[in-house]
């Protein structure tokens, strides 16, 4: 597994990122979640993505329970606009991960400007730097789901977002708003500022066929200006399969590395 710092925010994550979005598909209780992202840390995997809305961070908790907090790097997120249901978010965040601390914080699916202008006016922003202030946050960013275009502007130049959580995957397929190679631009200029850049929708959430799996995950290894490669993993066979290619990529990725 390759391990690498995500962006200018000092946190060391593994490539291969847990999303942890439909865990709940597979395994119906919170024990049974915990097993599998203890067995995807065995395998190296220590960058974990969740959500509020997912309904998976007592899956994650349950397994910080078992483990020391500092092995994992856990990423979460609120769609909460206002400032008070985010600050609540917040502290149920961090009870449900049975946390004193969240690594990244996301404004969850910013999709335009106008999103991003009413999660400052509504406060959910001035919620997240309170909490960051407190140390119950260590690094603020947002998603912009299955969008680009001129959201993709406004998240980059956002001084205080450090880290984005976009949608890229070998045919730029779900992707609205532009062009797919804008989109990768708009990547690179990210990541070049020091934005640590997640990607997910690698595999079109699904929606190709089984064979095709491998070529599609290694491209989203093979994507230069991704920190971490996000896949919704959810049974053990995933594990095999993404951590085998994880591992293929970082042992080509240094091959090149020593000979430039
Ligand atoms: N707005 C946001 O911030 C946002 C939105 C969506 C997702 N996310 C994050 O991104 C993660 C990935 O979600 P996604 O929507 O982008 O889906 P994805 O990773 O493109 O696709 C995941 C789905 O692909 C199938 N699959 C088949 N082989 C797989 C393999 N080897 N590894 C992983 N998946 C495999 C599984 O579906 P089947 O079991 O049906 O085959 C799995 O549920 C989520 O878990 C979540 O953490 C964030």
């Amino acid at each position: 597994m390759e391990y690498l710092t995500y962006g200018k925010t000092g946190l060391e994550i593994s490539r291969l990122c847990f999303g942890a979005g439909r865990l709940k598909d597979t395994c119906k209780t919170i024990e049974a979640g915990a097993k599998l992202m203890l067995k995807a840390l065995d395998e190296g995997i220590t960058f974990w993505d969740t959500a509020e809305g997912y309904g998976t961070q007592p899956h994650l908790g349950e397994a910080v329970r078992q483990i020391n907090r500092d092995e994992i790097v856990i990423q979460t997120k609120t769609a909460n606009k206002d400032h008070e249901s985010a600050a609540a978010s917040i502290e149920k965040a961090l009870r449900e991960l049975q946390t004193e601390y969240i690594d990244v914080m996301l404004l969850h699916a910013i999709s335009s400007p106008d999103d991003l202008a009413r999660r400052e006016s509504e406060g959910a922003f001035d919620a997240f730097r309170e909490a960051k202030t407190a140390g119950k946050i260590r690094v603020i960013g947002c998603s912009t789901h299955i969008y680009t275009g001129d959201v993709m502007d406004a998240v980059i130049d956002h001084p205080e977002i450090d880290v984005i959580l976009t949608t890229a995957n070998k045919e730029g397929r779900m992707l609205e708003g532009g062009p797919f190679d804008k989109h990768l631009e708009y990547i690179e200029r990210a990541y070049n500022l020091g934005k640590g850049i997640s990607i997910m929708k690698v595999v079109v959430a699904g929606d190709i066929p089984e064979e095709d799996m491998p070529e599609w995950i290694e491209w989203g290894f093979n994507l230069e200006t991704a920190h971490a490669v996000n896949l919704g993993i959810t049974e053990d066979q995933h594990i095999t399969l993404d951590v085998g290619l994880a591992r293929e990529s970082a042992r080509r990725r240094l091959i090149q590395r020593k000979a430039a």
